[in-house]
Order: structure tokens, then C-alpha cells, then sequence
């Protein structure tokens, strides 16, 4: 049997096999309520076959989204309508898991088909905050820099975010700490300039992070997995980079979290980041071999046969689909084909099967 369908078990979750759909905001969203278009999206790459869907970045709170078409889980009227996606994805054999965030000094913004620019307050933006007074760039609104209690605030509303998305049926929960969004801000260096106890040091930087992690153990049960997501580097000279990642998993490892999902960069504008099929696995590959977690690889992986691979070399533990699942939702069937697997079909599509 090849490693990528071979079922991976993280406290009590068993995971098919080793392909989980990569979070993927669909800006589809009113008021942060899921709806049927993230039903049939969703729905659809669990019939497709993956192990695990990821839902896109989840805002904690109103002020957290990119766009205010994000969706959310802010409040618990939002819960009957995930409850739909997490059932129906159970339903199909795949674990359902949730990415909640915060996009911080990154939010009010358009659509992407709208442009994806920074949404003036009388166009329906609103006031955005960050560790810093520091925009993502030029010509972006100065965010306005968090007070400790309103750090609270925000630790508060992940932890009150995790408690209801264990009512909506989710099995794991991914923080979102990569690609520029708030908890990034805090951890680099290059976005957080703060001079209280949630900057400068180490230690300061990762404060927010750890602070999330330990108030979603209060009310997340300890058999079901946390997933991190982190931007392993900014490719920036004088910015987060893999040492300081390793250093962060080792605690984070401590403290509960189960898999760090690893991707790099959305920080820092204007870095260069070598883009080219897998680019992204070294890292996830060293920290997984300097700290011993599970983690999942992620970036430009499209073919069953480069995921077996990479599984194969024990460079990660998991392997995240994102544009290839938008462009064939059937992508795991097409890995199975690859790999001479014999993956099993929905009944409903079986007379399809060759
Ligand atoms: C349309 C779209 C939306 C995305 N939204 C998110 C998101 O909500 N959260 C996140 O962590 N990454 C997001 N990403 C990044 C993907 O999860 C993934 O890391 C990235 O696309 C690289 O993987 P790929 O080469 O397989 O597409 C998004 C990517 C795309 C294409």
C-alpha cells in the first residue's frame, strides 16, 4: 500500500488516508455564515477523497476577516450552519477540521474579483489593528496597536471559537499563524515592534501564540488534535525564519499541538520567495526531524506520485492539496489511479470506476 492512502491516527481521529484539502478562503460568505456554497465546495473534495478538508480561515471575530465575506464563528448562530458542513463531510468518510484566525493589520479588504484592496471606512472597511503600528505596505492603513486587554479579548474569542466549533462537529482545529494574518504579526520581529511583554524577546513574540493554544485547551477535549499552521520563514533578512520555528514547535509540542502544518511567507511584502514545485517541503521536513512532530507539507504538490514521495522520505506526516483540489476536486481519486491504488469510490460513482 502506498504511504499517501495509508490512514494516519492522531489521538483518537484516524484519517483515511495522508490528503487533507489546504484551507482555501472562498470570500463567499454574509455576515460569516457558511452556506450552501461551502457546502457543495466542501462537500464536493470530500466525495472527492480526501482524508481531512480544512475549512478556509474562519474568523474569530467580525474586525478578524480579510473580507466581510470571510466566514466565521463569532457568535453561536453561526454553529447550525457549520454543523451542516461537518456532518456532511463525516458523512463521506473525511475528518472535518476548522482554521480559525485573525488577519489582523490584513483585514477590511475587497474581494479578490473585486480588486483585494483595502476597503476605505465609508466603502464598508473597517478599523484595522496589529501588534505595531506598522502597515502590511505601502499605502495600507496604519493599524491601530493592541492594548494587553484587548490581547485578552482576542486570546478569549479563539478559545470561545474552538468551544463552538466542537458543537459544530469539527474533529480538529488549525490555528492559523502563517501568511501575515495576526498571530504572524506578533511572531516576527519585522511586524511586531511592541516593547511590553508580547515583543522583542523570543519569548515576548510567541506569547500570543501560546496564550491561544493554552485557552483552547480549556475547552478543546484533549483526544481530539490542534493543528498550527505557521509561515516557517519570511524570507526576509532580520525576519521569522526556521530556527526560530523550531524553537516555537518545541514548545508548542509541549503544550498539546499535534501537527504543525507548514507553510512560509504573507508577511513581509515585498520578499522573494523561490517558488517551484515543493518548495515548501524542506521545511516542514526539518521540523519534523529537529522536534519530532507530525507535520504536514504543503506548496505546489499536484501529483500522487510527488506526495508519495515526499511521504516516503518522511519529510511530513501529511500532505495539503490547495489550487490542484480547486482545479479537479477529484484529486485524490486521480492520486489513487496514479498509484495503482484502489481507493473506495462513493457508491453513487462506482459504475464510473475503471
Ligand atoms: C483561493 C485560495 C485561498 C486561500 N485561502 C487560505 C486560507 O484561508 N488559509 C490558509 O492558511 N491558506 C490559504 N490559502 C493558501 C493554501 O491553503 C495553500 O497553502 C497554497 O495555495 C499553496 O498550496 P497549493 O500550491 O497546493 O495551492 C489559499 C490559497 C488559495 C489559492
Amino acid at each position: 500500500m502506498s504511504v499517501l492512502f495509508s490512514p494516519l491516527s492522531i489521538k483518537s481521529v484516524t484519517i483515511k488516508n495522508r490528503i487533507a484539502i489546504s484551507p482555501m478562503c472562498q470570500y463567499s460568505a454574509i455576515d460569516g455564515f457558511p452556506n450552501d456554497w461551502h457546502l457543495v465546495h466542501l462537500g464536493s473534495r470530500a466525495v472527492g477523497g480526501a482524508g481531512l478538508i480544512i475549512t478556509e480561515a474562519c474568523a474569530v471575530v467580525p474586525e478578524g476577516r480579510i473580507t466581510s465575506h470571510d466566514i466565521g464563528i463569532w457568535k453561536d448562530e453561526h454553529i447550525e450552519n457549520h454543523k451542516r458542513l461537518t456532518q456532511f463531510i463525516e458523512g463521506q468518510g473525511s475528518v472535518p477540521a476548522i482554521q480559525l484566525a485573525h488577519a489582523g493589520r490584513k483585514a477590511s479588504c475587497d474581494t479578490p474579483w473585486m480588486g483585494g484592496l483595502y476597503l476605505d471606512m465609508d466603502k464598508g472597511g473597517w478599523k484595522i489593528l496589529g501588534p505595531s503600528e506598522l502597515p502590511f505596505k505601502k499605502d495600507a492603513p496604519t493599524p491601530y496597536s493592541l492594548s494587553k486587554d484587548e490581547i485578552n479579548t482576542v486570546i478569549e474569542a479563539f478559545k470561545l471559537a474552538a468551544a463552538r466549533s466542537l458543537l459544530a462537529g469539527y474533529k480538529i482545529i488549525e490555528i492559523h499563524a502563517a501568511h501575515g494574518y495576526l498571530i504572524h504579526q506578533f511572531l516576527s520581529p519585522l511586524s511586531n515592534h511592541r516593547t511590553d511583554e508580547y515583543g522583542g524577546s523570543f519569548e515576548n513574540r510567541t506569547r500570543i501564540l501560546i496564550q491561544i493554544v493554552k485557552a483552547i485547551n480549556q475547552v478543546w477535549p484533549k483526544e481530539l488534535p490542534i493543528f498550527v499552521r505557521i509561515s516557517a520563514t519570511d524570507w526576509t533578512t532580520g525576519g521569522w525564519d526556521l530556527e526560530a520555528s523550531i524553537q516555537l514547535v518545541n514548545i508548542l509540542k509541549e503544550i498539546g499541538v499535534d501537527l504543525i502544518d507548514t507553510s512560509t511567507a504573507g508577511n513581509i511584502v515585498d520578499a522573494t520567495i523561490p517558488v517551484a514545485p515543493g518548495y515548501q517541503v524542506p521545511f516542514a521536513m526539518e521540523i519534523k526531524k529537529q522536534t519530532g512532530i507530525l507535520t504536514g507539507a504543503v506548496g505546489l504538490i499536484t501529483e500522487g506520485a510527488q506526495a508519495e514521495t515526499i511521504l516516503n522520505n518522511k519529510e511530513a506526516d501529511l500532505i495539503l492539496i490547495g489550487r490542484s483540489a480547486l482545479r479537479n476536486p477529484y484529486f485524490p481519486m486521480q492520486a489513487a489511479k496514479e498509484l495503482n491504488e484502489n481507493l473506495k469510490w462513493p457508491l453513487q460513482y462506482e459504475r464510473a470506476k475503471i
